[in-house]
């Protein structure tokens, strides 16, 4: 016989939602296969070693595929999908664009959240603080560079300061294709195969 359902209502990217499931089903699994919300990315096997299931929970980056669904019952989650819109990115959303911070895509989510979080308490980080608030999220493509850079511009445009230059090595490449290609990646939008 299977255990009784768990009745969970939390808050996600600001609207309420109440989810019936197993209850030792993980916020990992009810995002993506409940919820249909596949911004936030699998890419170990749930054992919290890669970072791309982070989502803010009450403004704290966590990864979601090591909390329990019932721990979020009456907080506040937050997805890639409720950091912006395409037609109204986050600022962090934006300068991962610009600066060259997303190649496939699979980890930016995650790192977005994670940034996020960090410039919710540290509003002008140095760059080793953006390094070790990103230290748990692993990128196979890129460069940590131009994620730093990225993250600093940001801040910059959120404290109301001017963006530092882009340089040669943090240029992106590419038209508009590229262009509508990292914005699917930036808010979650973009599916991947398997
Ligand atoms: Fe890898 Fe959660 S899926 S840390
Ligand atoms: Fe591919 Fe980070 S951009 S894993």
């Amino acid at each position: 016989m299977s255990a009784p359902l768990a009745e969970v209502t939390f808050k996600l990217n600001g609207r309420a939602v109440t989810v019936a499931v197993e209850p030792s089903r993980t916020l990992l699994y009810v995002l993506r296969e409940v919820l249909d919300l596949t911004g936030t990315k699998q890419s170990c096997d749930g054992e919290g070693e890669c970072g791309a299931c982070t989502v803010l929970l009450d403004g704290q980056a966590v990864r979601s595929c090591l909390t329990p669904v019932v721990r979020v019952a009456g907080r506040e989650v937050t997805t890639v999908e409720g950091l912006g819109e395409p037609d109204n990115l986050h600022p962090l959303q934006q300068a991962f664009i610009d600066y060259g911070a997303v190649q496939c895509g699979y980890c930016t989510p995650g790192m977005l959240l994670s940034a996020a979080a960090l410039l919710a308490r540290e509003p002008a980080p140095s760059d080793e603080q953006i390094v070790e608030a990103l230290s748990g999220n692993l990128c196979r493509c890129t460069g940590y560079v131009k994620i730093v850079h990225a993250v600093q511009a940001a801040a910059a445009e959120l404290r109301g300061a001017p963006r530092a230059p882009r340089t040669n090595a943090t240029r992106p490449i590419g038209g508009s294709e590229v262009r509508v290609d990292a914005v699917d990646k930036v808010t979650g939008r973009a599916r991947y195969a398997g």
